[in-house]
């Protein structure tokens, strides 16, 4: 083969670009077919990277070998603060012919993410590919977040003995809102350490006055003994703002929530839960559900692979300068 080169991403680069991340939707979809048939199409991929080369302070490379495009890489800074100074490679921000393209595409394009201070970078890649993976993970990067889809099911949804699983109502807006709390006093622990802002109990509890009728959510809450001990919620992916792009099957609900008070757990009531969730999922007519958890929360990451969730995306993370 050529040698590569590599040089900063343009324009005129988009249709290559698109040619690539449509092949390799193509090969990932061959390993997870819930995923969006759309984005084998290079228009449609091109549409993405094209959004993402807009965006303000895009920046990124491309390898050339003999003159053809042989891999491209694009990070985008999110606004959010809770990322620290920070750069994303969202789904659509690479895609290359040789998975160990990436970490000469890397090298190129983090010179100018570290001048300008971006310490904080976070890359979404498919999670089928163990090469591409390994490549990145050979850049120093570790999973922090799993994205995860499975069929749904109208199979029935048995509970543990003396759990019953209901729709939540206005009576239960308490428990709803200590259970909610208890997700992020759970993650601020080790070994997740996930510090994000945190509402109030307060808070919380106003929000759920406002949105317990909202007919765009499915809440469930499992009662043990008369006591609410648990809660799961269901609704559109598109309703979720981290599972976008070609992380999102063409149609899908997502278990958007679901936490279990702390002596409770490890007794089945999350299993029946998410289980009741993948079943309002296909009575409303998705094929399939998507979720998400942190790789490092021990209980959901066994909790949805336990459930039948596979890995499609994983969200690697690297902090450099330490
Ligand atoms: C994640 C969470 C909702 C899962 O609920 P849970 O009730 O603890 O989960 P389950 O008991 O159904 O399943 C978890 C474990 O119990 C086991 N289990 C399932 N049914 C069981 C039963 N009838 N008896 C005993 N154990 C059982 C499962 O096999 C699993 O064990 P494993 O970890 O060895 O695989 C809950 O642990 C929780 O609230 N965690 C904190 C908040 C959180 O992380 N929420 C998810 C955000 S993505």
């Amino acid at each position: 083969m050529p040698r590569l080169e590599i040089r900063p991403f343009e324009e005129a680069d988009l249709d290559a670009a698109a040619d690539l991340l449509a092949a390799r939707h193509a090969v990932h979809r061959r390993a997870e077919p819930l995923l969006d048939a759309r984005y084998e199409d290079p228009a449609a991929a091109r549409e993405e990277i094209a959004e993402l080369w807009s965006g303000p302070d895009a920046s990124g490379a491309v390898a050339l070998a003999g003159g053809r495009a042989e891999g491209y890489l694009i990070g985008v800074p999110s606004p959010n603060g809770i990322w620290g100074p920070n750069i994303w490679v969202t789904p659509a921000g690479h895609a290359v012919a040789a998975a160990e393209t990436i970490r000469d595409l890397y090298a190129v394009a983090a010179r100018r993410w570290a001048a300008d201070g971006r310490t904080a970078h976070y890359a979404l890649v498919p999670a089928t590919d163990p090469a591409l993976v390994d490549a990145w993970f050979r850049l120093g990067f570790g999973q922090q977040q799993v994205h995860a889809v499975r069929e749904t099911t109208s199979a029935g949804t048995p509970a543990p003995a003396g759990v019953t699983i209901r729709r939540a109502a206005p009576d239960d807006i308490p428990a709803l809102a200590a259970l909610e709390l208890s997700l992020p006093e759970h993650q601020a622990r080790s070994p997740v350490f996930s510090s994000g802002p945190t509402s109030t109990l307060d808070e919380i509890i106003a929000e759920w006055e406002e949105s317990i009728d909202d007919a765009d959510y499915a809440t469930f809450v499992a009662e043990r003994d008369g006591v609410v001990v648990g809660s799961g919620v269901g609704c559109d992916v598109r309703v979720s703002r981290s599972n976008t792009s070609l992380i999102r099957p063409a149609r899908a609900g997502f278990l958007g929530f679901a936490a279990v008070l702390p002596q409770a757990r490890g007794t089945g009531v999350g299993q029946a839960l998410g289980r009741t969730v993948l079943h309002w999922a296909a009575s409303a007519g998705y094929p399939a559900a998507v979720t998400d958890w942190r790789a490092s929360n021990l209980l959901s990451s066994r909790a949805w692979a336990r459930l039948g969730f596979r890995p499609a995306f994983l969200r690697l993370h690297r902090m450099i300068g330490h």
